[in-house]
């Protein structure tokens, strides 16, 4: 079983690199089914997530190679009957998801096992769905597949009722191609969102608005193929950021894009950090002792869901009492119960965590129960004095690439072993 081992007590110090976002490439993927063409993708991370895509593409037909963080891939043998094939991959991530939007607008006809990912949720796909039958195709659920086709595509006002990051680039998916003009009402805005129109529009497509609460959609006869950099990952950024906090560090965080950061940098000085920021990189100082801070997780511009896990680990030795309030995902707070082996002081009620800010926290053997889980049990262990044992890695490998690695160069006491 691999753990990782932390001895905690360094404050991390040094300059970190962040690498494409995960969430984008993630919709990037499968963006290059809609051409016949060569695509070239680069700042890709090497993720699990990213690798499991890749096989999904290769599955069906494509070809991917991979040069560093640079993605070659030729979808133009991609072939219909293969689809079966990729069940096993599909169940494994949410992203798959997208799968079905993609292989929707170029087969017409898709049926593929649930998509699986984090249980952090209900994560139910029904406005995806209704985006799929607004555009005219039919959906059925059966014995854990998805069966979605339609004899064409016609662009329709798709309004979601609650702002959805996946359904909004599904139905930008599935719309591409579609006949007239498709309307996405209460569209998510984060920014992968905004990099996938992008990418689509490089490839010839005619989406407006991304980035607003409002996307148009012309649909066109054909995509070709395009060259992209994925967008740095906002939420990588915001983990070492945290981190950097958390420890009472200083640390460059270097390649992203300032602007995306601003709900995290917003609350980083709230708790008393000094923070500068540059045209691509942001310094962050954290100052003893940290303050409390409340924050309320919501849709893009708002503090993401991705990071109120490890800002957790902060509230836990902040001075005073912090509160979380998760508007987006109810089953988020499952690393509390090993923040609490650690020492911690936190009430659960529903979807409100309050943490009552203790001194220390105390080394323990914790584990990761979910992706940005174990972000925040890795800062839980950077900060906690001695040896801190991290297990369920599998997930933490999902979305971090070379994290120990990173954090080593920080001047962190972390290695990772097979026992
Ligand atoms: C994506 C991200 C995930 C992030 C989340 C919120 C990917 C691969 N994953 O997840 O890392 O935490 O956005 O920023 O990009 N909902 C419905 N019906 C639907 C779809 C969503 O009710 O059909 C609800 C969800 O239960 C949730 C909210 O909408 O409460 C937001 O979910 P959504 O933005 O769709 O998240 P994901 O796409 O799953």
């Amino acid at each position: 079983m691999d753990k990782m081992i932390i001895n905690g007590g360094i404050p991390l110090k040094g300059e970190v690199n962040i690498v494409g976002a995960k969430n984008s490439a993630l919709g990037v993927l499968p963006a290059t089914i809609l051409c016949e063409e060569k695509c070239i993708i680069e700042n890709v991370p090497d993720i699990q997530d990213i690798r499991n895509y890749i096989s999904i593409l290769s599955k069906i037909g494509a070809e991917v190679n991979r040069e560093g963080h640079t993605l070659y891939i030729d979808t133009s043998n991609i072939n219909q009957g293969k689809i079966s094939t990729i069940e096993e991959e599909t169940t494994k991530m949410r992203a798959s998801y997208y799968m079905i939007g993609a292989l929707l607008t170029k087969f017409k006809d898709v049926c593929l096992a649930l998509p699986g990912g984090c249980n952090i949720g209900d994560r139910p796909i029904d406005l995806h769905n209704k985006g799929f039958e607004a555009l005219g195709a039919k959906v059925e659920i059966k014995n854990g597949f998805i069966h979605v086709h339609a004899k064409e595509l016609t662009g329709a006002h798709i309004y979601l009722d609650v702002v959805s990051v996946g359904a909004t680039i599904n139905i930008m998916l599935a719309s591409v191609m579609a006949k007239g003009v498709t309307t996405i009402e209460n569209a998510a805005k984060e920014p992968h969102v905004v990099d996938i129109a992008n990418f689509l529009n490089m490839m010839g497509a005619k989406i407006k608005g991304a980035g607003t609460d409002v996307i148009r959609i012309t649909g066109v006869d054909k995509l070709h193929g395009a060259e992209y950099s994925v967008v740095p990952d906002q939420i990588t950024a915001g983990t070492y950021m945290i981190a950097a906090a958390a420890t009472c560090g200083d640390v460059l965080v270097k390649n992203i894009i300032p602007r995306h950061m601003e709900p995290i940098v917003a609350k980083l000085a709230e708790a008393g950090c000094i923070i500068n920021t540059y045209d691509d990189s942001i310094r962050v100082v954290g100052k003893k002792p940290l303050k409390a801070i409340t924050i309320k997780t919501m849709p893009y511009p708002g503090f993401p869901t991705d990071l109120q896990q490890p800002m957790g680990v902060i509230m836990c030795i902040a001075n005073g009492v912090s509160t979380i309030i998760e508007n987006v995902f109810e089953n988020r707070f499952k690393y509390i119960y090993e923040l609490k082996k650690m020492g911690a002081d936190i009430m659960l009620n529903g979807n409100v965590a309050v943490f009552n800010g203790v001194e220390k926290l105390q080394n323990a053997k914790i584990q990761a129960t979910d992706l940005r889980a174990g972000a925040a049990m890795i800062i839980a262990g950077l900060v906690a004095e001695g040896r801190t044992e991290i297990t369920q890695l599998k997930h933490i490998d999902r979305g971090y690439e070379k994290i120990v690695e990173n954090l080593r160069q920080l001047g962190a006491d972390i290695v990772r072993v097979d026992e």
